[in-house]
């Protein structure tokens, strides 16, 4: 088993490259499905999400060749095949293949996927939008079938949440639609635009990603097409939080500040100075961070992605900050494991109450989800003493060469690889 151990303390400060968006690059492959065109894709992160999708793909047909930071994928050979259960429960976003192979194939029959530390996750979203174009729905063990064997139809759809994964499959089953479909209460987040934008090169006509109402002229055939993934947002905000709590002076380079104005202005109002260029975020702070109350919302709302890094960093903040999370229910996991650093934080509902204190002290943690993860390492920076995580393969699916990254800005991280723990023996265990 792999941990990551963090000497709390150094300042972080110099320059670091923000990789490629996972949430945009898992989209982007799923599309590939929708032709028998090769789409070449490059600015891909090197995250086992990503490995996980790719080897999804290849379960059903598709030929990925992989290089440095880029796929070439092709889908000629794909076949209405029953995805495996043992990936899909590994990943959720596994679910973006639905909307290609219902809009290819005219079938996807797909395991129901698992829920996850975050919350039930349902796909009633995906699944109206499904039947919204004409498709058939039927669940049976486990497994959800939706077919549409005359093909899906264009059609006026109004999600009842502006969910990402819904709004994603939609938009590509439309693009393979002759007609025009009208989504209605769509997610505006980049990750989005990006994938509008992938599918108008694809031959698609997508119109209005970025505002809650997106129209898709979609057509009987696609093209392949070369795009570029857009930087991640959520990785440059937790390096942004880590600077901050470090008191450090980071430039982040590779970044779009127009994807982090809410994740910029909070961490002006706490007291960090950011200055945002063309393609590069500095932050640099000198103080304790002044206590700020956060909410999280759809984009361009706060990200609920940063929502722990920035509890993290509120832990030791001037005062009490009160952090509400209204787009998962069940996303405090990391607060058990923030309270074991020293963190006073109590949850009430939706809202956890963080009083800030002096000072954190290292400790051994469990990373619970992947952004629970990345808060324990932001923590870990700032805390007096070593601070030791396990399960550091949630942290792995989203963040690309972290301890290399964090440490050329100075810090002091090392992965190391312990003995699986012992089972207690029953001895102990009474
Ligand atoms: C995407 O997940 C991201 N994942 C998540 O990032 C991110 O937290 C989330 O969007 C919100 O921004 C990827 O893009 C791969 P949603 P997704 O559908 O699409 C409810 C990370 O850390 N909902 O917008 O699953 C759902 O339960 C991950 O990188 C329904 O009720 O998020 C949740 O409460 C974590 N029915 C809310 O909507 C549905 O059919 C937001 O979910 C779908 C969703």
């Amino acid at each position: 088993m792999e941990t990551l151990l963090i000497q709390g303390g150094a300042k972080l400060s110099g320059r670091v490259v923000v990789s490629g968006a996972k949430n945009a690059a898992l989209p982007a492959i799923a599309a590939a499905l929708l032709t028998g065109g090769t789409v070449n894709l490059s600015g891909v992160p090197s995250l086992d999400d990503i490995v996980t999708m790719c080897e999804l793909l290849e379960s059903v047909g598709v030929t990925v060749n992989r290089g440095p930071g880029c796929l070439s994928l092709n889908a000629r050979g794909a076949s209405a095949r029953e995805a495996s259960y043992s990936l899909v429960r590994r990943m959720r976003a596994s679910f973006l293949i639905a909307g290609p192979m219902l809009a290819r194939f005219g079938i996807a029959r797909m395991p129901m996927p698992g829920g996850c530390a975050i919350g039930s996750r349902p796909i009633d979203l995906h699944l109206k939008a499904f039947s919204a174009m004409g498709a058939e729905l039927s669940v049976e063990s486990g497994y959800i079938e939706a077919t549409a064997p005359k093909g899906l139809k264009s059609a006026h759809i109004y999600l009842d949440y502006p969910s990402v994964g819904a709004t994603e499959n939609a938009m590509m089953a439309a693009a393979l639609v002759k007609g025009s479909t009208v989504l209605e209460n769509a997610a505006r987040e980049p990750e989005i635009v990006d994938l509008a934008n992938l599918l108008t090169k694809m031959g698609a006509k997508v119109v209005g990603a970025g505002t809650g109402v997106i129209r898709i002229q979609g057509t009987d055939e696609l093209e392949g097409a070369n795009h570029v993934v857009i930087p991640d947002r959520i990785e440059a905000g937790t390096y942004m939080t880590a600077a901050a709590i470090t008191k450090g002076d980071v430039i982040l380079e590779n970044v779009v500040p127009e994807h982090l104005t809410a994740v910029i202005a909070k961490l002006r109002e706490l007291g960090a100075a950011v200055e945002a260029e063309e393609s590069e975020i500095r932050v640099s702070s000198e103080g304790k961070p002044k206590a700020v109350d956060i909410k999280t919302m759809p984009y361009p709302g706060f990200p609920t992605d940063l929502q722990a890094q920035f509890m993290a960093l509120l832990s030791l903040a001037d005062g009490m900050s009160i952090i509400t999370e209204t787009v998962f229910e069940n996303r405090f996991m990391h607060v058990d494991e923030l309270t074991r650093m020293g963190a006073k934080i109590r949850i009430d509902g939706r809202a956890a109450v963080i009083e800030g204190v002096d000072d954190l002290s290292g400790a051994p943690v469990n990373a619970t989800d992947l952004r629970a993860g990345a808060a324990l390492v932001v923590a870990g920076l700032a805390a007096n003493g070593d601070t030791e995580i396990v399960n550091i393969g949630h942290i792995d699916r989203g963040y690309e060469h972290i301890e290399r990254k964090l440490n050329s800005l100075g810090a002091n991280v090392v992965r190391r690889s312990v003995p699986k723990e012992r089972k207690a023996s029953a001895a102990t265990a009474s």
